[in-house]
């Protein structure tokens, strides 16, 4: 059985003061059961170590929304592995679609940040996969996102595949308010599966974690998340607010 797992990714929203208010009060309501839903916040470099904090003693994880692949250098304004696991970061975002989109990331880039959180293997990857309108409108979405997951993937081997979570996130859905359908999302989600299993094998696209992303908020979680190929959310807008991400890791 595969777990439910639902995270926030904050963006470039909030500052240190409003992630403690947050943590303060989302710490106080009522959780699912964790062993039947894991739940994250990804949220800027500066507030994650404030939010480490806020978390202390509950089974909320924290994520970072980016990374660079080496181990350490010259790369003014980026941020490595090691000084994400020293702030004990559990998860981090690798090739959102807005990243791709504005700061010129490719697969080839995904792939060598994918590849360098799994060799050290202490942070989990959220590797984002999604088309964009003009290719759900061609009918080119499950073309579309095989070539990201063979690209994002390659050179990767089994064991470390196996550990990387999947967020896939049309980019018409993304902060626009307008929903996949939860049978369209789910559908590209089983196509996910099944590519993963042609990649690697069926065990593997069986088990792998496949989150939806777009527009997920709590009036319409449930019917997203009990979708059979879908096993949880990411979630943009919605997450900032304690009370309206708690009603979406309650989801029914
Ligand atoms: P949204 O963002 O929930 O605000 O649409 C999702 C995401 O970009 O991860």
């Amino acid at each position: 059985m595969r777990k439910k797992f639902v995270a926030g990714n904050w963006k470039m929203f909030k500052n240190i003061s409003e992630a403690k208010a947050f943590g303060e009060e989302f710490v106080l309501l009522e959780k699912p059961d964790e062993e039947k839903v894991e739940v994250a916040i990804c949220a800027p470099f500066i507030q994650l170590s404030q939010l480490k904090q806020s978390f202390k003693g509950t089974s909320i994880k924290i994520g970072a929304q980016n990374v660079h692949f080496a181990k350490e250098g010259a790369y003014t304004g980026e941020i490595s592995i090691d000084m994400l696991k020293e702030l004990k970061v559990d998860y981090c975002i690798v090739g959102h679609s807005e990243r791709r989109e504005y700061f010129n990331e490719t697969d080839e880039s995904v792939n060598a940040k994918l590849r360098a959180l799994l060799k050290d293997g202490e942070i989990t990857p959220i590797l984002c996969v999604g088309e964009a309108l003009n290719i759900r409108e061609a009918g080119e979405e499950k073309a579309f996102v095989e070539k990201q997951l063979m690209e994002d993937f390659k050179n990767i081997p089994k064991e470390d595949a196996k550990r990387v979570v999947i967020a896939y996130e049309p980019i018409w859905a993304i902060g626009t308010g307008k929903t996949a359908t939860p049978e369209e999302a789910d559908e590209m989600c089983r196509s996910i599966r099944d590519k993963l299993k042609e990649l690697y094998d069926k065990s593997l696209g069986d088990e792998i974690i496949i989150q939806y992303g777009g527009s997920v908020k709590g009036s319409n979680a449930s019917e997203i998340l009990n979708m059979k190929d879908i096993d949880g959310a990411l979630v943009g807008g919605a997450s900032l607010k304690p009370d309206e991400f708690n009603s979406i890791i309650n989801f029914k």
